[in-house]
């Protein structure tokens, strides 16, 4: 079973910063998983929420702020005293700590909540600038934009992520189409997704931080989990030989 770090090596940096994906790059694990949105001036950054409120001393919508304006906020004090002074990290920026690793790199639109006319465009040329095509996973909640990225880049993996258990998922699969199914841990134990895995498709599950959860994914057919804990899972993993 693959390890993906979800948001950076999150449980213990601030979360989509570059302090928790340089931690993440020095793991010998599989993949890392973050999030983005788009500045008011059209750059993509990399922060989980709509707003800077949760994760950072300022407030206010990503999508009213300027990339400089973003820049003058601290993004690593709320977590710990120790991580004060990171600053928002751009989609370049993490994708060049990466690009020289052997870690797939999952980035997840967030256009489910405000649409980003153009994101879509704007990622893909960002990765296509670094040559990292087949080292990236491009997911949505935001399946208009997960078919778009088929349209626009189809020799990319794209994966089509789910809150809820649909029924016939092979077919949605097929109809957008999504190259993986990022699912929740329900939904990976429950027939659509078990057939899913029958008929070939990838299946990847977030988030997954308990070794309790892993221990019900054996056998699942799961390609991977997305984590918080990756050295946690990664000890449970190898210590129990725990397989697909
Ligand atoms: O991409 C998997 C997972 O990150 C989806 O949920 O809210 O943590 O972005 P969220
Ligand atoms: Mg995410």
């Amino acid at each position: 079973m693959k390890i993906y770090a979800h948001r950076g090596y999150s449980a213990k940096y601030p979360e989509n910063t570059l302090a928790a994906f340089r931690a993440a790059a020095d793991l010998p694990i599989d993949g890392v998983e973050f999030d983005v949105h788009l500045t008011k001036d059209q750059q993509v950054v990399v922060i989980h929420d709509e707003s800077i409120n949760r994760t950072s001393n300022g407030q206010g919508f990503v999508k009213d702020m300027t990339l400089q304006a973003l820049r003058g906020f601290d993004y690593g004090g709320w977590f710990s005293k120790e991580f004060a002074g990171e600053t928002i990290p751009t989609l370049s920026e993490v994708l060049t700590i990466f690009r020289d690793t052997n870690l797939r790199v999952n980035i997840e639109l967030k256009s489910d909540i405000f649409a980003y006319a153009g994101m879509e465009e704007l990622v893909l040329k960002e990765v296509e600038a670094l040559g990292m095509q087949e080292q990236v996973v491009i997911s949505s909640f935001d399946h208009e934009a997960v078919a778009r990225v088929a349209e626009l880049a189809p020799n990319i993996e794209n994966a089509a992520l789910f809150v809820n258990t649909i029924l016939e998922i092979v077919e949605y699969q097929e109809k957008l189409p999504a190259k993986a199914l990022h699912v929740s841990l329900p939904s990976a134990l429950r027939r659509p997704v078990q057939e899913a895995i029958q008929r070939g498709s990838v299946v990847r599950v977030w988030t997954i931080n308990e070794v309790e959860h892993v221990i019900l994914l054996v056998n699942s057919g799961v390609e991977a989990i997305f984590t918080d804990e990756p050295e946690k899972m990664m000890v449970f993993i190898k210590e129990n030989s725990v397989n697909v």
